[in-house]
């Protein structure tokens, strides 16, 4: 008499039902606006946290079905955790991942065609730009130094970490390079947009490794995302 030969052999002649374990996904997700506007759209993937994310201070939660998790990230970091695999899905701009760079441990699957808005140059109203070096303020020093460095034009970097649009008003920087949506903040502090560097939306990255490790789930989650976003692309 022979062995079984698979688990699923043995489990139909035990009178089992075949069926593979289903992983959980750890998802992790930019805090703030990409949150909110994720939320529903997981929601209508079967994948919901078990508590109001509003009323409450914790950083990761458990989904109600499933066996998932969705940790909340600051949106640089969401590509460190995709990267060092503690995540298996992120969901962050385009901008958090052109400016993380460099990244082989991730792969861009999905353009969920929200957030959109344009990274741009900007600068005051009507001042012309110097031609000697010229001063940049940014949050995004890694997007800006591979714009200007194809542009051929040698710049000085200043990085900050939000609210660029101060920087000309001080004359701290010639021009600033920053997301621009509605425009409205440009307005409001008397700077206009000038080149456009790339579009930017909201995408999805997923762990080199749990691609293959978690190939159905990671899988089937994308097709209805897909499905769910792809009219607004
Ligand atoms: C973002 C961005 C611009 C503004 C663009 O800033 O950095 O300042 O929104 O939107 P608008 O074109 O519709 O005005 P945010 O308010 O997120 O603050 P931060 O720059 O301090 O992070
Ligand atoms: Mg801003």
């Amino acid at each position: 008499d022979r062995g079984y030969e698979t688990i699923e052999e043995k489990l139909q002649q035990l009178g089992g039902s075949v069926q593979r374990a289903v992983m959980g996904l750890i998802i992790a997700l930019n805090k703030g606006r990409i949150f909110k506007e994720c939320l529903p759209l997981l929601a209508a993937c079967d994948i919901a946290p078990d508590e109001d994310p509003d009323a409450s201070r914790k950083l990761i939660f458990e989904t109600r079905t499933g066996g998932h998790q969705i940790i909340v990230a600051r949106s640089a970091d969401v590509p460190t955790y995709v990267e060092y695999g503690v995540a298996d899905i992120g969901i962050t701009g385009k901008d958090t991942i052109l400016e993380y760079g460099g990244a082989m441990g991730f792969y861009e699957m999905l353009d969920l065609g929200i957030g959109k808005c344009r990274m741009m140059t900007a600068g005051p109203v009507g001042v012309p730009e110097p031609s000697g070096v010229l001063r940049v303020a940014t949050k995004f020093i890694n997007i800006t130094k591979d714009y200007y460095r194809q542009q051929g034009r040698q710049v000085s970097l200043i990085k900050l970490s939000g609210a660029m649009e101060i920087a000309p008003l001080l004359n701290l920087s010639d021009t600033i390079v920053d997301i621009v949506d509605t425009g409205n903040t440009l307005v409001a502090n008397g700077l206009e947009a000038r080149a456009t560097i790339c579009d930017i939306s909201t995408r999805l990255i997923v762990n080199r490794a749990s691609m293959k490790t978690k190939f159905d789930e990671v899988n089937a989650l994308i097709g209805q995302l897909a499905i769910r976003t792809q009219g607004d692309q």
